[in-house]
């Protein structure tokens, strides 16, 4: 049997990141964290002087940005086992960073960003046997996925999620939950609202909701749903 790709699409700190590598590992398949590339690109970006408003220029880095994932063999964090690289440097920490993670969001609305990392997660993916997550990996880039899941939890529960993780990263030690909660809404507003591929779920997704969920259950949740699906092939 070909091995499925799985979608998983939702907003930021619905828990995808944590459920997805899980996933992966449980099906043994290859884990594809599409955000880190529009982050790469904007750190790209912020690395070459060039203003995110320039969409011509942008887009031209992103066509010619070599983003690649490798697993990182020293890693003792269970969060983090793989290495972003960017033209084969490792900028799995600048990544993070929440500047990049704004000006992510920014970049991941021109048209010439999205077409170019586009063709590079298909092609990432053509072999089957990855769990991709991202905001259109079920409606854009994987339209045929075999399975897809739309992953979300309340803002107010995934504001915390995040302010646990920057902490739990050492990026900002005083960050406030409103300060958190305040880039989440204005992040979530832009992704919703752009023209080219806006978050929304796959009208074929399988909807979760992650509050008061343990990733390993969410990911328990899944696997019933992909041995149902299996059965009824
Ligand atoms: O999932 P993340 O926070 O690492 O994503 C960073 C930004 O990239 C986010 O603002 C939305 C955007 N993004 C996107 O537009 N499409 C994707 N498939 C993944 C991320």
């Amino acid at each position: 049997m070909r091995p499925w790709t799985v979608a998983i699409d939702g907003p930021a700190g619905a828990g995808k990141s944590t459920v997805a590598r899980l996933l992966a590992r449980r099906m043994g398949y290859l884990y594809i964290d599409s955000g880190a590339m529009y982050r790469a690109v904007a750190l790209k970006a912020i690395q070459s002087g060039i203003d995110p408003a320039e969409a011509d220029a942008v887009a031209a880095l992103a066509r010619g940005a070599r983003i690649a994932f490798r697993p990182d063999p020293d890693s003792e964090d269970d969060e983090a086992p793989q290495c972003v690289l960017l033209d084969g440097e490792d900028v799995s920490a600048e990544v993070r960073r929440p500047e990049v993670a704004q000006l992510a969001s920014v970049v991941s609305a021109i048209p010439g960003v999205r077409s170019a990392l586009v063709a590079q997660q298909q092609a990432m993916g053509a072999q089957g046997g990855v769990v991709m997550e991202g905001r259109d990996i079920g409606t854009v880039v994987f339209p045929n996925a075999e399975l897809k899941v739309y992953l979300t939890a309340s803002p107010e529960e995934r504001a915390v999620r995040r302010l646990k993780e920057l902490e739990a990263r050492g990026i900002v030690g005083d960050a406030s939950l409103e300060q958190v909660r305040a880039e989440q809404d204005e992040r979530d507003a832009r992704d919703a609202t752009r023209p080219v591929s806006p978050l929304v779920a796959a009208s074929d997704a399988v909807q979760l909701e992650s509050d008061g969920l343990t990733p390993a259950e969410v990911v328990d949740d899944i696997l019933a749903l992909v041995d149902a699906r299996r059965r009824e092939a």
